[in-house]
């Protein structure tokens, strides 16, 4: 009897094991490499000395994401599924579709039926303004949308929903409900915008992740992207409060997210 026990609790804990494998967020970020060979030799080089340079010229190239930055993504997701949390999932600022394969393959893994929508302009971003300091610039990060549909494809999986254009002539589009958002605009005007039309439709217990909310001083906003924070800050005033998740391994950027109450 005793042993039957404990072979279910070893089977129990192998499929938890199973289930939370999420090793595919490296082998998303690595695939996607596309390094020169004097920049390969530096990954090499700077390995040997020091993780996190690795990383850096690593993932600079294609996405701005990291691997910490996955797994929170990753494990906050995971949460609203397992909660059954009502509504589809939602990812204001996808550029080439790199954080939303996460996403998908994560829903796949947790056999997960929802729908993914995932809006950009795919023009880069917007007129900045004085919020966001004096590094982001109109137009950053321009792709187009085929570089989204070729990246679900070179990974086999499911296509998202396509919403392309700049948020004020696409938000009207959202799903009734949303369990889930990935906020990744970087700009103050658009993570506010983008907030105030969210919010409003997100189910109790589901969740908002927020990209880029603040830098290595976790009480300020990071240098590089002011304006989301200031966004978020005066967004959540007298709602939830922001908390963060580390997720620094070498541009000193952490998350920060809510969790509808
Ligand atoms: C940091 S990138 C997203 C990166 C992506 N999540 C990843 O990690 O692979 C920010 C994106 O937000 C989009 N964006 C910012 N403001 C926008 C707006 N007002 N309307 C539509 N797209 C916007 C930009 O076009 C850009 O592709």
């Amino acid at each position: 009897m005793k042993s039957i026990k404990l072979i279910k609790k070893i089977l129990k804990q192998n499929m938890i094991f199973v289930i939370m494998n999420n090793k595919f967020i490296k082998d998303i970020l690595d695939a996607n490499l596309n390094l020169s060979w004097k920049e390969k030799l530096a990954v090499k080089f700077t390995n040997l000395f020091n993780k996190n340079k690795f990383f850096h010229l690593q993932y600079k190239k294609i996405t701005m994401f990291s691997v910490e930055r996955g797994i929170n993504l990753y494990h906050l997701l995971s949460q609203v599924i397992n909660e059954n949390i009502l509504g589809e999932i939602v990812e204001l600022g996808c550029y080439e579709g790199i954080t939303a394969i996460i996403i998908r393959k994560t829903l796949d893994q947790l056999k997960s039926k929802k729908k993914l929508h995932v809006f950009d302009s795919f023009q880069g971003l917007p007129d900045t303004s004085f919020e966001d300091g004096e590094i982001l610039k109109n137009g950053l990060a321009c792709t187009n949308k085929e570089s989204v549909i070729k990246n679900f494809e070179k990974f086999k999986v499911k296509k998202p929903v396509i919403h392309d254009g700049w948020f004020n002539e696409t938000l009207n589009n959202l799903p009734k409900k949303i369990c889930f958002v990935h906020l990744d605009a970087n700009v103050y005007s658009s993570t506010k915008f983008a907030l105030e039309k969210v919010y409003p439709k997100l189910s109790k217990g589901g969740i908002i992740l927020i990209d880029d909310y603040c830098g290595r001083e976790l009480d300020k906003p990071h240098k590089r992207i002011p304006g989301v924070r200031k966004a978020c800050d005066e967004f959540f005033k007298n709602k939830e409060r922001v908390k963060i998740l580390i997720s620094t391994n070498y541009d000193g950027f952490n998350q920060g997210f809510i969790k509808k109450e």
